[in-house]
């Protein structure tokens, strides 16, 4: 969809649709809406008497003002979206209303459409941060995944245009750098949704590498790919052990921005699980629901999508994206339960189930990140059924050893509206890790299933500040939710994006 910014007065715009917005409770509407409803002889206000419309969020309202009866209105036709109420107005608000919104607008069949910059007036919402929600909550909430969808002729088809009308000329800079944020922010989190869609036999291990091959090449930006025998030589055995029993070659990709080259002890290193298929191996998972693991690269996904918008926006950090890929798979050649294998940093594992292999691959990982001297870290993972358990699948688990870390991380999932909460790592569930023939187990037994996890991840960390995001609930859902479509989710891409920009300010 194009956007683009217009300097003008709502009621001058000739589009298919002008989409205006209302409180609950305005009884006479003023600003925008109040405008065009002077247009067309109140009859905004009518509804609103009448008891037709009371503002309610994301209630959509569509009225017909042809030119022939409306003559000083321009645009054909006026959708009016309730916003709620203005004291509980912000930009999560912004971004449901914008994605119902463009929804309904595509179900209409309309192409063209013009829109307000909502909650910025007496909602109270800042201006950059209510064009930016806009934005991210349109293109966002258009998302459809539908490469394979062949045959489907009566779909309806995208919106093509969407035009922001502002007349306040003393806020278009404003309003336009938001908008290329919104859009760069966006567009990461489709591409990470796109990876997480893409079925496991279109996207192996060496078709993620080359994503991020792109992404690098697209910034001008590093990216190695590293195969079996090298990431064997460095003694990456827990990640190989996972990988033994695929017949599609591994990839352990990293990719570097320097966006603080003077001082490379200013870094940060997104970590994102790339299981690019979960079958469980030989610890093998049910088969109800087992295609949903075409989705385990999540973490992944998200961070290599977080890169692309990084490189953009040029914050004055070293961001570094580590994704350890491979498949899980129960060939003649996986590993079996009771295996001990030795990570990188040294440390032996209990593979008591085959199953946990994420911790495994993200082990090495950490362990390649520190001998890099990464000072900070951050891993991002579907890892654990448990999380769904804990929190359900509106809120993802974050674990750390590091309150600053943690603190700007649950910041940032806040301004971006990618919910997360902070459990914590006790010495109770740690103990849940020991293994009786090797340092670590790699399960933790039934209870805290997310934290056992966590624990063991942070051991692999140590002292350096560390957060673990658990998405294996959030990054994929089963029906709409806002801006968030059935299928991949692409969090916690503008999490992480927000993050890099708090780090590197
Ligand atoms: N990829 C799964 C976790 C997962 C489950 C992600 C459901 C998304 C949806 C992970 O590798 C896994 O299998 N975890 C096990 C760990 C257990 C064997 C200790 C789990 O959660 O059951
Ligand atoms: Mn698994
Ligand atoms: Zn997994």
């Amino acid at each position: 969809m194009e956007i683009t910014l217009v300097q003008n007065e709502v009621t001058e715009i000739e589009t298919d649709v002008l989409v205006v917005n209302l409180f609950e409770g305005v009884t006479s509407p003023g600003g925008a809406t109040g405008a065009v409803d002077k247009m067309i002889g109140g009859l905004i206000t009518d509804l609103i008497v009448d008891g037709e419309i009371s503002g309610s969020e994301s209630e959509l309202t569509l009225i017909h003002t042809s030119n022939s009866v409306y003559p000083d209105l321009k645009a054909s036709r006026v959708l009016i979206a309730g916003l709620g109420s203005s004291d509980r107005i912000d930009t999560n608000a912004i971004r449901r209303v914008s994605a119902t919104v463009i929804r309904k607008l595509r179900e209409v069949g309309v192409k063209k459409f013009a829109t307000i910059v909502h909650g910025a007036g007496i909602g109270g919402v800042d201006v950059s941060s209510s064009a930016q929600s806009l934005v991210e909550g349109s293109l966002l909430g258009a998302y459809r995944f539908l490469k394979y969808r062949t045959t489907d002729t009566k779909r309806k088809p995208d919106v093509e245009s969407m035009v922001i009308v502002e007349s306040d000329s003393s806020k278009l800079t404003a309003i336009g750098a938001a908008i290329k944020k919104g859009v760069t922010y966006s567009n990461a989190e489709i591409l990470a949704r796109d990876l997480v869609n893409e079925p496991a036999n279109k996207l192996s291990p060496a078709n993620l590498a080359s994503v991020a091959l792109k992404v690098a090449n697209d910034n001008g930006l590093q990216c190695e790919v590293l195969d079996e025998a090298d990431v064997s030589a460095l003694g990456m055995g827990a990640y190989t052990g996972v990988a033994q029993g695929s017949s599609r070659p591994l990839k352990f990709i990293h990719m570097s921005y320097l966006g603080d080259s003077s001082n490379l002890e200013n870094n940060l290193w997104l970590i994102g699980k790339g299981i690019t298929f979960d079958s469980g191996g030989i610890s093998l998972k049910p088969g109800l629901g087992m295609g949903k693991m075409k989705g385990d690269m999540g973490g992944g996904a998200s961070v290599i999508a977080a890169m692309d918008a990084i490189a953009q926006l040029k914050p004055n950090v070293n961001v570094h994206v580590v994704c350890a890929a491979t498949d899980n798979m129960p060939g003649g050649t996986a590993q079996r339960p009771g295996d001990v294998v030795t990570a990188m940093n040294g440390m032996t594992i209990e593979v008591d189930n085959t199953d946990a292999e994420g911790r495994l691959t993200l082990a090495d990982a950490i362990g390649y990140a520190l001998s890099k001297n990464a000072t900070r870290i951050v891993d991002v993972a579907t890892l654990t059924g448990a999380a769904r358990i804990a929190l359900g699948d509106g809120v993802s688990p974050v674990f750390g050893n590091d309150d600053d870390l943690i603190s700007a991380v649950l910041k940032s999932s806040e301004v971006v509206g990618e919910p997360m909460w902070r459990l914590p790592l006790d010495s109770v569930t740690k103990r849940q890790n020991a293994s009786r023939v090797a340092d670590v187990k790699n399960t933790g037994g039934r209870g805290g299933g997310s934290t056992t996890a966590a624990h063991f991840i942070s051991d692999f960390a140590g002292e350096t500040p560390w957060v673990h995001i658990d998405i294996a609930a959030t990054s994929m859902l089963d029906s709409v939710r806002g801006w968030f479509p059935v299928g991949a989710t692409g969090v916690p891409t503008r999490s992480l994006v927000d993050l890099a920009l708090r780090l590197g300010k």
